[in-house]
Protein backbone atom coordinates (compact mmCIF):
# COMPACT_ATOMS: atom_id res chain seq x y z
CA UNK A 1 0.00 0.00 0.00
CA UNK A 2 1.11 3.41 -0.80
CA UNK A 3 0.18 6.11 0.48
CA UNK A 4 1.68 9.87 0.92
CA UNK A 5 2.97 10.48 4.58
CA UNK A 6 2.67 13.55 6.74
CA UNK A 7 6.57 13.23 7.53
CA UNK A 8 7.22 13.24 3.80
CA UNK A 9 5.45 16.46 3.45
CA UNK A 10 7.18 20.09 3.71
CA UNK A 11 5.02 21.88 6.28
CA UNK A 12 6.46 25.15 6.80
CA UNK A 13 4.78 27.94 7.09
CA UNK A 14 1.58 25.96 5.43
CA UNK A 15 -1.50 25.73 6.37
CA UNK A 16 -2.28 22.04 7.53
CA UNK A 17 -5.65 20.98 7.74
CA UNK A 18 -5.71 18.05 9.57
CA UNK A 19 -8.54 15.73 10.11
CA UNK A 20 -9.15 13.49 13.24
CA UNK A 21 -11.51 11.70 14.90
CA UNK A 22 -12.09 13.25 18.33
CA UNK A 23 -16.23 11.87 18.85
CA UNK A 24 -15.53 11.18 22.36
CA UNK A 25 -18.58 9.76 24.45
CA UNK A 26 -19.42 13.17 26.53
CA UNK A 27 -22.18 13.21 29.53
CA UNK A 28 -23.84 16.31 30.73
CA UNK A 29 -21.16 18.22 28.05
CA UNK A 30 -18.24 16.49 30.43
CA UNK A 31 -16.23 14.06 28.83
CA UNK A 32 -15.70 10.69 29.31
CA UNK A 33 -12.85 8.85 27.51
CA UNK A 34 -10.51 11.32 26.25
CA UNK A 35 -8.60 8.80 24.24
CA UNK A 36 -9.33 9.86 20.97
CA UNK A 37 -8.14 12.79 22.04
CA UNK A 38 -5.15 11.83 23.31
CA UNK A 39 -3.97 9.61 20.55
CA UNK A 40 -4.69 13.08 18.18
CA UNK A 41 -2.10 15.19 20.11
CA UNK A 42 1.43 13.58 18.56
CA UNK A 43 0.06 14.45 14.91
CA UNK A 44 -0.60 17.98 16.05
CA UNK A 45 2.65 18.42 17.66
CA UNK A 46 4.71 17.27 15.06
CA UNK A 47 2.60 19.38 12.34
CA UNK A 48 3.09 22.30 14.84
CA UNK A 49 7.40 21.50 15.22
CA UNK A 50 7.37 21.61 11.19
CA UNK A 51 6.14 24.97 11.49
CA UNK A 52 2.54 24.65 10.06
CA UNK A 53 -0.33 26.78 10.94
CA UNK A 54 -2.73 24.09 11.84
CA UNK A 55 -6.58 23.70 11.80
CA UNK A 56 -7.95 20.23 13.50
CA UNK A 57 -11.24 19.24 12.17
CA UNK A 58 -13.31 16.75 13.31
CA UNK A 59 -17.25 15.47 13.86
CA UNK A 60 -18.92 14.34 16.85
CA UNK A 61 -22.00 12.44 17.09
CA UNK A 62 -24.53 12.56 14.14
CA UNK A 63 -26.14 16.23 14.64
CA UNK A 64 -28.53 17.12 11.64
CA UNK A 65 -27.30 18.23 8.98
CA UNK A 66 -27.15 22.33 8.48
CA UNK A 67 -27.90 23.24 11.68
CA UNK A 68 -25.61 24.32 14.67
CA UNK A 69 -26.95 22.14 17.96
CA UNK A 70 -24.73 22.67 21.16
CA UNK A 71 -25.18 19.02 22.22
CA UNK A 72 -22.87 18.27 19.61
CA UNK A 73 -20.24 21.62 19.97
CA UNK A 74 -16.58 20.70 19.32
CA UNK A 75 -16.36 23.17 22.75
CA UNK A 76 -15.64 20.33 25.55
CA UNK A 77 -13.21 19.09 23.09
CA UNK A 78 -11.53 22.01 22.05
CA UNK A 79 -11.04 22.48 25.76
CA UNK A 80 -9.31 19.39 26.56
CA UNK A 81 -6.99 19.38 23.63
CA UNK A 82 -6.04 23.15 25.03
CA UNK A 83 -4.97 21.31 27.88
CA UNK A 84 -3.48 18.63 26.02
CA UNK A 85 -1.04 20.82 24.00
CA UNK A 86 -0.85 23.29 26.29
CA UNK A 87 -1.58 26.02 24.39
CA UNK A 88 -5.50 27.56 23.46
CA UNK A 89 -7.13 25.91 20.96
CA UNK A 90 -9.71 28.23 19.71
CA UNK A 91 -12.84 27.30 18.46
CA UNK A 92 -13.58 28.45 14.89
CA UNK A 93 -17.78 28.65 14.45
CA UNK A 94 -18.14 29.36 10.76
CA UNK A 95 -15.17 28.65 9.00
CA UNK A 96 -16.61 26.81 5.90
CA UNK A 97 -15.57 29.96 3.41
CA UNK A 98 -12.15 31.08 5.14
CA UNK A 99 -10.47 30.25 7.94
CA UNK A 100 -9.19 33.22 10.06
CA UNK A 101 -6.23 32.01 12.72
CA UNK A 102 -5.27 35.57 13.84
CA UNK A 103 -2.22 34.58 16.04
CA UNK A 104 -2.79 31.21 16.73
CA UNK A 105 -0.59 28.40 15.50
CA UNK A 106 -3.56 25.91 15.80
CA UNK A 107 -7.57 25.95 15.70
CA UNK A 108 -10.03 23.67 15.87
CA UNK A 109 -12.91 23.92 13.45
CA UNK A 110 -16.83 23.13 14.67
CA UNK A 111 -18.47 19.91 13.84
CA UNK A 112 -17.94 19.22 10.30
CA UNK A 113 -21.34 17.52 10.70
CA UNK A 114 -23.06 20.76 10.89
CA UNK A 115 -22.31 20.99 7.18
CA UNK A 116 -24.84 20.43 4.60
CA UNK A 117 -23.43 17.44 2.33
CA UNK A 118 -20.90 16.14 4.91
CA UNK A 119 -22.29 12.70 5.01
CA UNK A 120 -23.26 12.46 1.39
CA UNK A 121 -19.33 13.30 0.78
CA UNK A 122 -20.77 16.43 -1.30
CA UNK A 123 -18.20 17.37 -4.19
CA UNK A 124 -18.92 21.02 -3.72
CA UNK A 125 -18.50 21.08 0.09
CA UNK A 126 -15.09 19.16 -0.41
CA UNK A 127 -14.03 21.78 -2.67
CA UNK A 128 -14.66 24.16 -0.03
CA UNK A 129 -13.03 22.53 2.48
CA UNK A 130 -10.12 21.34 0.13
CA UNK A 131 -9.74 25.37 -0.57
CA UNK A 132 -8.48 26.05 3.23
CA UNK A 133 -5.60 24.48 3.10
CA UNK A 134 -2.63 23.76 1.47
CA UNK A 135 -1.79 20.66 2.99
CA UNK A 136 -4.29 18.07 4.44
CA UNK A 137 -3.88 15.30 6.26
CA UNK A 138 -6.30 12.22 7.05
CA UNK A 139 -5.48 11.25 10.20
CA UNK A 140 -8.91 10.01 11.62
CA UNK A 141 -8.36 6.25 11.22
CA UNK A 142 -11.80 5.67 13.46
CA UNK A 143 -13.65 7.76 10.30
CA UNK A 144 -12.22 5.82 7.54
CA UNK A 145 -14.60 4.10 6.86
CA UNK A 146 -17.30 6.37 6.46
CA UNK A 147 -16.97 8.15 2.78
CA UNK A 148 -18.27 11.52 3.95
CA UNK A 149 -16.73 15.03 2.54
CA UNK A 150 -14.20 15.66 5.05
CA UNK A 151 -12.81 11.97 4.89
CA UNK A 152 -12.92 11.03 1.55
CA UNK A 153 -14.12 13.73 -0.67
CA UNK A 154 -11.63 16.48 -0.03
CA UNK A 155 -8.86 13.90 -0.84
CA UNK A 156 -9.17 14.61 -4.66
CA UNK A 157 -9.18 18.24 -4.23
CA UNK A 158 -6.63 19.41 -1.62
CA UNK A 159 -3.46 20.85 -3.27
CA UNK A 160 -1.89 17.95 -1.52
CA UNK A 161 -3.19 14.90 0.46
CA UNK A 162 -1.53 12.75 3.10
CA UNK A 163 -1.89 10.28 5.75
CA UNK A 164 -0.89 11.54 9.25
CA UNK A 165 1.15 9.05 11.71
CA UNK A 166 -1.72 7.68 13.93
CA UNK A 167 -3.21 6.29 11.18
CA UNK A 168 -0.71 4.98 9.72
CA UNK A 169 0.36 3.50 13.35
CA UNK A 170 -3.20 1.67 12.93
CA UNK A 171 -2.67 0.07 9.47
CA UNK A 172 0.56 -0.93 10.55
CA UNK A 173 -0.79 -2.70 14.28
CA UNK A 174 -4.17 -3.87 12.61
CA UNK A 175 -2.28 -5.87 9.37
CA UNK A 176 0.21 -7.21 11.62
CA UNK A 177 -2.04 -8.76 14.08
CA UNK A 178 -4.28 -10.25 11.26
CA UNK A 179 -1.70 -10.77 8.76
CA UNK A 180 1.44 -12.56 11.07
CA UNK A 181 -0.24 -13.11 14.29
CA UNK A 182 1.91 -15.37 16.84
CA UNK A 183 -0.03 -18.46 17.80
CA UNK A 184 -1.76 -18.98 19.91
CA UNK A 185 -4.67 -16.28 18.71
CA UNK A 186 -7.09 -15.37 21.17
CA UNK A 187 -10.13 -12.98 20.42
CA UNK A 188 -12.74 -11.62 22.90
CA UNK A 189 -15.80 -10.59 20.92
CA UNK A 190 -18.90 -8.76 23.65
CA UNK A 191 -21.38 -6.43 22.64
CA UNK A 192 -24.70 -5.91 22.73
CA UNK A 193 -26.17 -8.06 19.34
CA UNK A 194 -24.39 -10.51 17.30
CA UNK A 195 -26.20 -9.02 14.23
CA UNK A 196 -23.65 -5.79 14.67
CA UNK A 197 -20.91 -8.54 15.04
CA UNK A 198 -21.99 -11.06 12.89
CA UNK A 199 -19.19 -10.24 10.23
CA UNK A 200 -16.66 -9.65 13.05
CA UNK A 201 -17.24 -13.14 14.03
CA UNK A 202 -17.16 -14.71 10.65
CA UNK A 203 -14.04 -13.10 10.04
CA UNK A 204 -12.09 -13.95 13.30
CA UNK A 205 -13.43 -17.71 13.48
CA UNK A 206 -11.17 -18.36 10.70
CA UNK A 207 -8.27 -16.87 11.80
CA UNK A 208 -8.25 -17.49 15.82
CA UNK A 209 -7.66 -20.05 17.94
CA UNK A 210 -9.99 -19.60 20.71
CA UNK A 211 -12.99 -17.02 20.05
CA UNK A 212 -14.22 -15.72 23.73
CA UNK A 213 -17.66 -14.78 23.36
CA UNK A 214 -19.67 -12.19 26.22
CA UNK A 215 -22.18 -9.66 26.79
CA UNK A 216 -25.36 -9.26 25.32
CA UNK A 217 -24.11 -11.49 21.83
CA UNK A 218 -23.26 -14.43 24.35
CA UNK A 219 -27.46 -14.46 25.43
CA UNK A 220 -27.44 -15.85 21.62
CA UNK A 221 -25.28 -18.13 21.92
CA UNK A 222 -26.24 -19.31 25.19
CA UNK A 223 -29.75 -20.21 23.56
CA UNK A 224 -28.06 -22.22 21.06
CA UNK A 225 -26.72 -24.35 23.52
CA UNK A 226 -30.33 -25.26 24.37
CA UNK A 227 -30.52 -23.03 27.48
CA UNK A 228 -33.44 -20.40 28.27
CA UNK A 229 -31.79 -16.85 29.16
CA UNK A 230 -34.55 -15.50 31.34
CA UNK A 231 -35.70 -12.32 30.23
CA UNK A 232 -32.07 -11.05 28.48
CA UNK A 233 -32.69 -9.88 24.90
CA UNK A 234 -31.11 -12.67 22.65
CA UNK A 235 -31.55 -13.10 18.48
CA UNK A 236 -33.44 -16.21 17.89
CA UNK A 237 -32.91 -15.05 13.94
CA UNK A 238 -29.74 -16.10 14.36
CA UNK A 239 -29.25 -19.06 16.81
CA UNK A 240 -28.47 -21.17 13.23
CA UNK A 241 -25.64 -18.79 12.83
CA UNK A 242 -23.86 -19.16 16.43
CA UNK A 243 -24.53 -22.77 15.91
CA UNK A 244 -22.69 -22.59 12.33
CA UNK A 245 -20.17 -20.31 14.06
CA UNK A 246 -19.45 -22.98 16.76
CA UNK A 247 -18.96 -25.76 14.14
CA UNK A 248 -16.85 -23.80 11.69
CA UNK A 249 -14.41 -23.40 14.58
CA UNK A 250 -14.91 -26.96 15.41
CA UNK A 251 -13.96 -28.14 11.99
CA UNK A 252 -10.59 -26.27 12.10
CA UNK A 253 -9.52 -26.85 15.56
CA UNK A 254 -10.50 -23.23 17.35
CA UNK A 255 -12.73 -23.62 19.59
CA UNK A 256 -15.72 -20.68 20.68
CA UNK A 257 -16.03 -20.45 24.42
CA UNK A 258 -19.60 -18.98 25.76
CA UNK A 259 -19.88 -18.60 29.43
CA UNK A 260 -21.12 -21.71 30.89
CA UNK A 261 -22.12 -18.84 34.36
CA UNK A 262 -23.35 -15.81 34.33
CA UNK A 263 -24.16 -13.00 36.74
CA UNK A 264 -27.92 -11.81 36.62
CA UNK A 265 -30.41 -9.48 38.16
CA UNK A 266 -33.85 -8.34 37.89
CA UNK A 267 -32.58 -4.51 36.80
CA UNK A 268 -29.37 -2.89 35.64
CA UNK A 269 -28.74 -0.96 38.67
CA UNK A 270 -26.38 -0.26 41.40
CA UNK A 271 -29.48 -1.42 44.19
CA UNK A 272 -30.79 -4.53 42.12
CA UNK A 273 -29.48 -7.95 43.94
CA UNK A 274 -27.55 -9.67 41.98
CA UNK A 275 -26.57 -13.60 41.75
CA UNK A 276 -24.18 -16.12 39.96
CA UNK A 277 -26.33 -18.48 38.20
CA UNK A 278 -25.19 -21.52 35.71
CA UNK A 279 -26.40 -20.95 32.24
CA UNK A 280 -29.05 -24.05 33.17
CA UNK A 281 -30.22 -22.16 36.40
CA UNK A 282 -31.32 -19.00 34.97
CA UNK A 283 -34.92 -17.98 36.19
CA UNK A 284 -37.58 -16.20 33.98
CA UNK A 285 -37.19 -12.74 35.59
CA UNK A 286 -34.29 -12.27 35.15
CA UNK A 287 -31.03 -10.61 33.06
CA UNK A 288 -27.70 -11.70 32.41
CA UNK A 289 -25.34 -8.73 32.88
CA UNK A 290 -22.40 -10.42 33.10
CA UNK A 291 -20.06 -13.36 32.97
CA UNK A 292 -19.46 -15.63 35.99
CA UNK A 293 -16.45 -16.37 38.46
CA UNK A 294 -16.15 -19.87 36.54
CA UNK A 295 -16.18 -18.46 33.34
CA UNK A 296 -13.57 -15.63 34.48
CA UNK A 297 -11.53 -18.49 35.58
CA UNK A 298 -11.68 -20.29 32.59
CA UNK A 299 -11.60 -17.03 29.89
CA UNK A 300 -8.51 -15.59 32.31
CA UNK A 301 -6.00 -18.63 31.89
CA UNK A 302 -6.78 -18.60 28.05
CA UNK A 303 -5.61 -14.96 27.79
CA UNK A 304 -3.12 -15.12 30.26
CA UNK A 305 -1.68 -17.95 27.45
CA UNK A 306 -2.19 -16.16 24.23
CA UNK A 307 0.63 -14.87 22.27
CA UNK A 308 -2.15 -12.34 20.34
CA UNK A 309 -4.70 -11.41 21.97
CA UNK A 310 -7.58 -9.34 20.17
CA UNK A 311 -10.24 -7.09 22.36
CA UNK A 312 -13.65 -5.93 21.30
CA UNK A 313 -16.28 -5.11 23.68
CA UNK A 314 -16.94 -5.79 27.28
CA UNK A 315 -18.18 -8.80 28.16
CA UNK A 316 -20.80 -7.49 30.77
CA UNK A 317 -22.68 -3.81 32.14
CA UNK A 318 -19.01 -3.16 33.94
CA UNK A 319 -20.36 1.02 34.72
CA UNK A 320 -22.71 -0.80 36.98
CA UNK A 321 -20.46 -2.03 39.56
CA UNK A 322 -21.70 -5.31 40.56
CA UNK A 323 -21.55 -6.46 36.97
CA UNK A 324 -17.87 -4.96 36.16
CA UNK A 325 -15.93 -8.09 37.75
CA UNK A 326 -15.91 -9.78 33.94
CA UNK A 327 -14.68 -7.11 31.90
CA UNK A 328 -12.50 -6.03 34.80
CA UNK A 329 -10.67 -9.51 34.82
CA UNK A 330 -10.53 -9.44 31.51
CA UNK A 331 -8.71 -6.41 31.00
CA UNK A 332 -6.38 -7.03 33.46
CA UNK A 333 -5.64 -10.52 32.40
CA UNK A 334 -5.03 -8.72 29.03
CA UNK A 335 -2.70 -6.02 31.03
CA UNK A 336 -0.88 -8.78 32.61
CA UNK A 337 -0.23 -11.54 29.75
CA UNK A 338 2.55 -11.57 27.96
CA UNK A 339 0.82 -11.61 24.18
CA UNK A 340 1.02 -9.22 21.76
CA UNK A 341 -2.31 -6.79 22.89
CA UNK A 342 -4.99 -5.09 20.24
CA UNK A 343 -8.13 -3.48 22.03
CA UNK A 344 -10.88 -0.98 19.72
CA UNK A 345 -14.41 0.34 20.30
CA UNK A 346 -15.46 2.71 21.88
CA UNK A 347 -17.11 0.75 24.45
CA UNK A 348 -13.85 -1.20 25.07
CA UNK A 349 -11.81 2.12 25.07
CA UNK A 350 -13.78 3.15 28.31
CA UNK A 351 -13.40 -0.12 30.01
CA UNK A 352 -9.87 0.16 29.05
CA UNK A 353 -10.01 3.71 30.76
CA UNK A 354 -12.40 2.87 33.36
CA UNK A 355 -9.59 -0.28 34.84
CA UNK A 356 -6.81 1.50 34.45
CA UNK A 357 -4.90 -0.49 31.92
CA UNK A 358 -4.39 1.60 28.97
CA UNK A 359 -0.77 1.51 29.61
CA UNK A 360 -0.12 -2.06 29.69
CA UNK A 361 -2.08 -2.69 26.53
CA UNK A 362 0.33 -3.09 23.26
CA UNK A 363 -2.28 -1.20 20.79
CA UNK A 364 -5.15 0.61 21.39
CA UNK A 365 -7.24 1.40 18.25
CA UNK A 366 -9.40 4.51 18.42
CA UNK A 367 -11.20 3.18 15.86
CA UNK A 368 -15.02 1.51 16.33
CA UNK A 369 -16.72 1.04 13.57
CA UNK A 370 -13.61 1.62 11.34
CA UNK A 371 -11.49 -1.22 13.30
CA UNK A 372 -14.49 -3.38 13.14
CA UNK A 373 -14.39 -2.91 9.19
CA UNK A 374 -10.87 -3.32 9.03
CA UNK A 375 -10.75 -6.44 11.12
CA UNK A 376 -14.05 -7.80 9.03
CA UNK A 377 -11.61 -7.01 5.91
CA UNK A 378 -13.92 -4.46 4.81
CA UNK A 379 -12.35 -1.79 2.16
CA UNK A 380 -11.95 1.65 3.98
CA UNK A 381 -12.77 4.02 1.58
CA UNK A 382 -10.77 7.05 3.28
CA UNK A 383 -7.36 4.46 2.20
CA UNK A 384 -8.29 3.62 -0.55
CA UNK A 385 -8.82 7.48 -1.47
CA UNK A 386 -5.41 8.53 -0.67
CA UNK A 387 -3.91 5.87 -2.23
CA UNK A 388 -5.76 6.48 -5.63
CA UNK A 389 -4.58 10.38 -4.83
CA UNK A 390 -0.60 8.85 -4.18
CA UNK A 391 -1.14 6.98 -7.83
CA UNK A 392 -2.61 9.69 -9.22
CA UNK A 393 0.19 12.52 -8.21
CA UNK A 394 3.27 9.84 -8.94
CA UNK A 395 1.74 9.35 -12.72
CA UNK A 396 1.28 13.23 -13.30
CA UNK A 397 5.13 13.95 -11.75
C1 LIG B 1 -17.00 6.11 15.57
O1 LIG B 1 -17.19 6.50 16.73
O2 LIG B 1 -17.06 4.91 15.27
C2 LIG B 1 -16.59 7.11 14.54
O3 LIG B 1 -16.35 8.34 15.11
C3 LIG B 1 -17.60 7.20 13.43
O4 LIG B 1 -18.79 7.77 13.89
P1 LIG B 1 -20.13 7.53 13.07
O5 LIG B 1 -20.52 6.11 13.26
O6 LIG B 1 -21.13 8.50 13.64
O7 LIG B 1 -19.83 7.81 11.61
Amino acid sequence: MTILKMSDVKLKGKRVLIREDLNVPLKHHEITSDIRIQAAVPTIKMALKAGAKVMIMSHLGRPEEGVFDENFSLAPIARRLSELLKMEVPLIHKWINGVNMGDHDVVMLENVRFNDGETDNSTSLAKKMAALCDVYVMDAFATSHRSESSTCGIIDYAPIACAGPLLLSELEALTNIMQKPKHPVVAIVGGSKVSTKLSLLESLVHKVDTLIIGGGIANTFIAAEGYTVGKSLYEADLIDEAERLSLTAKDRGAEIIVPTDVVVAEKLNEESESSARLVSQIDDNEKIYDIGPDTIKKITGIIKKAKTILWNGPVGAFEVKQFSEGTEAIAEAIASSSGFSVAGGGDTLAAIQNFNVADKIDYISTGGGAFLSFLEGKPLPAIAALEARTKNDEKVT
